[in-house]
């Protein structure tokens, strides 16, 4: 029966983690265990554990990446008498936990990215918080765009995954989406952005994911240097980690709930070597080895969805 076990948070911080910190201390101690907290992520499992509360940190670590790292982690583990861990972040820590797990440490990992790219979760901890900090900026945008009669791209983050972006843009009222999964062409970008203010808007609005070649940038410059031709100018904000940032939403509290403590049990009951996932609607867990496959481009009908509201 596991006495002992420690909770990290790794790779990017997403909102809600804090509530899955929370749901592992609380459940972990209603069900008799002992909780530790490991600060900054995989590194403060290779430079030492410390009890902690629930704002843990989180890093990337590459050491950790090493066989060297991986050692001197368990090491850790066994000298602080830990005898199961609890790692919440994305598919780069889950990668992670699967090393630990296939060493025979046992781990549990809990879904928790804001982009929205780990194989098999619906939605993972962080995303709609995310989706809502950027429409609220949007929103403004919007405002100001109007009053100028301007045109804006906006940036949002996912290095490789456009979720974020199609979904903001579909709930945005983007006139174009560019997304890394999907071959753009900046003078088609101009285009629809032409035909949007041809239709009668006041404001136009592409929405890019940070990853796509044509990012926010890449994009504002295109038009710079083809201003004469197209007509107007593109102006580039780029949301970057504010989409990280602030306290997450009542959706994310409950996820992270849910999944952090469904990860204890599971720990708890001598389970390993799974994550704990909203899937198709249910609270499941996933083998860890799934977290290493790419997720599948985004739904082709919400790609269509996105061109068909814009016009
Ligand atoms: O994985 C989450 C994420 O926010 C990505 O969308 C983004 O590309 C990346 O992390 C940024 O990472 P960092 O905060 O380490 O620069």
């Amino acid at each position: 029966m596991v006495k002992r076990i420690a909770v990290l948070t790794s790779g990017g911080d997403a909102p809600g983690m804090n509530a899955a910190l929370r749901a592992v201390v609380r459940v972990g101690t209603s069900s008799g265990l002992e909780v530790i907290g490991v600060r900054q992520g995989y590194t403060g499992l290779i430079e030492g554990i410390h009890v902690g509360g629930t704002m843990l940190g989180s890093a990337r670590c590459a050491e950790f990446r090493t066989p060297e790292g991986r050692k001197r982690a368990l090491q850790v583990l066994e000298q602080n008498r830990v005898e199961g861990l609890v790692v919440i972040g994305g598919n780069g820590s889950l990668s992670g936990a699967h090393a630990l797990s296939q060493a025979g440490f046992p781990v549990v990992g809990v879904a928790s990215t804001i982009d929205n790219d780990l194989n098999g979760a619906d939605i993972t901890i962080g995303v709609d918080t995310a989706l809502n900090t950027a429409l609220e900026a949007i929103d403004r945008l919007k405002t100001t765009a109007t009053s100028h009669q301007r045109a804006f791209v906006v940036e949002v983050m996912g290095r490789s995954h456009g979720y974020l972006a199609l979904m903001v843009g579909i709930a945005g009222g983007a006139d174009v989406v560019v997304i890394p999964e999907v071959e753009s062409d900046p003078n088609a970008v101009a285009e629809a952005l032409r035909d949007a203010y041809a239709r009668g808007k006041r404001h136009a609005m592409v929405v890019v994911a940070e990853g796509a070649k044509w990012n926010a940038t890449a994009l504002a410059n295109y038009v710079t240097n083809h201003r004469e031709r197209i007509g107007f100018e593109l102006r580039a904000t780029i949301l970057g980690h504010v989409q990280r940032g602030g306290g997450p939403g009542a959706f994310d509290r409950l996820l992270a709930s849910r999944t952090a403590a469904a990860a204890v049990d599971l720990l708890a009951a001598g389970e390993s070597g799974v994550y704990t996932a909203l899937v198709k609607g249910v609270i499941s867990a996933l083998p860890l080895e799934r977290a290493l496959i790419p997720k599948a481009p985004p739904d082709p009908e919400l790609v269509k969805l996105a061109q068909r509201l814009a016009r």
